[in-house]
């Protein structure tokens, strides 16, 4: 066996997920360094929760090879599983017992002491503010509650790798932002984290390298800031102009521009051309006769690289450089 511990804590090799015929995995290849956390991007449907599955053992790996610390996953389950902590993509919480009940049975799956348990259970109904419902039943806690709660289930064994299946979805902004807080802090005191997400900001505030998904395969893959500057540059100017405008603002604009994209109504060009690009593509656009209902320049953002990559493009194809 190859040690990879030290240095990945994840490794895919043509990693295949199969349902019948429909192959929902494509081979694909990553690795998750010791103590990043490391983004898996893609939309609905993509196989991103496929992908996570395998890794915490819930779903056989159809083909390719997958170790999580060293070992691998179809061999090594039981021992894996005792350092990974896991918040699925559904809450599956125990609804008919309390907060601290749900904490505690789940702190008798990995044989904590009574004592150990109940402290760890408190510490992490600080951690996640929720102290005040420990007594409360599941059922009656509210969708955003029982999330932060399965966040906090994840946590009582100390995982040395978390795994977060769209950990965010459903809550409301404190509470989003109380849980990227916690899990920077989580972070930095060594978690190796795996996280799966719809929210472009979450992935840019928490990934330290990330991979976009689409149609099983890995499309992308970096940095979210290298992504940003590869795909799209600094700024991003959405203009608004009649449709029948769009195709003629689509050309000669290639000396100002690095990539665009229709949103909507909206023509959105990406571009490193600096603070006169608004102007110089208005003064060109009037030239050419075309009326701009409306400009705005703004900075690019990992959304823009997603939708680029993942969404519609003009017809004709992109205008990559
Ligand atoms: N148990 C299953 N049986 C058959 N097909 C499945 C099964 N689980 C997932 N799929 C299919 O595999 C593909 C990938 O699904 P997956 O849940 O991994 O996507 P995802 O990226 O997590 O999507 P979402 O963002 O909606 O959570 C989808 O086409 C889905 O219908
Ligand atoms: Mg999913």
């Amino acid at each position: 066996m190859i040690h990879t511990a030290g240095e990945n804590v994840v490794l895919a090799r043509g990693l295949i997920k199969r349902f019948g015929d429909f192959e929902a995995v494509r081979g694909i290849n990553f690795a998750v360094r010791r103590g990043e956390c490391f983004g898996l991007l893609g939309p609905n449907g993509a196989g991103k929760t496929s992908v996570v599955r395998m890794i915490y053992g819930f779903s056989p790996v159809t083909s390719g090879r997958l170790e999580v610390f060293g070992r691998d996953i179809g061999s090594g389950a039981r021992k894996i599983k005792a350092r990974i902590g896991v918040v699925p993509q559904e809450d599956n919480l125990d609804p008919e017992l309390s907060v601290m009940e749900n904490l505690l049975v789940y702190a008798g799956y990995f044989r904590l002491r009574k004592d150990q348990a109940l402290r760890r259970a408190a510490e992490i109904l600080d951690f996640m503010e929720l102290a005040e419902r420990s007594e409360e039943v599941v059922n009656n806690l509210s969708g955003g509650l029982r999330r932060r709660l399965t966040i906090g289930r994840a946590l009582v064994n100390r995982p040395e790798l978390l795994i977060l299946d769209e950990p965010t979805t459903g809550l409301d902004p404190y509470a989003r932002h109380l849980v990227w807080q916690r899990l920077r802090k989580l972070k930095e005191s060594g978690t190796t984290m795996i996280l799966t997400t719809h929210y472009l900001e979450e992935a840019s505030q928490i990934c330290d390298r990330l991979i976009i998904i689409h149609r099983g395969e890995i499309i992308e893959e970096g940095t979210p800031r290298d992504l940003v500057d590869r795909h799209v540059g600094k700024d991003a100017l959405e203009l608004g102009v009649d449709p029948v405008w769009r195709d003629s603002l689509a050309e000669g604009y290639g000396d100002l521009i690095k990539a665009r994209q229709t949103l909507g109504d909206d023509l959105v060009f990406f571009s490193d051309y600096g603070k006169d690009l608004a102007e110089k593509i208005s003064e060109r656009a009037l030239r050419q006769g075309v009326s701009i209902y409306y400009r705005r320049l703004r900075p690019t953002n990992l959304e823009d690289v997603f939708l680029k990559l993942t969404g519609e493009s003009l017809e004709g194809g992109r205008v990559n450089k």
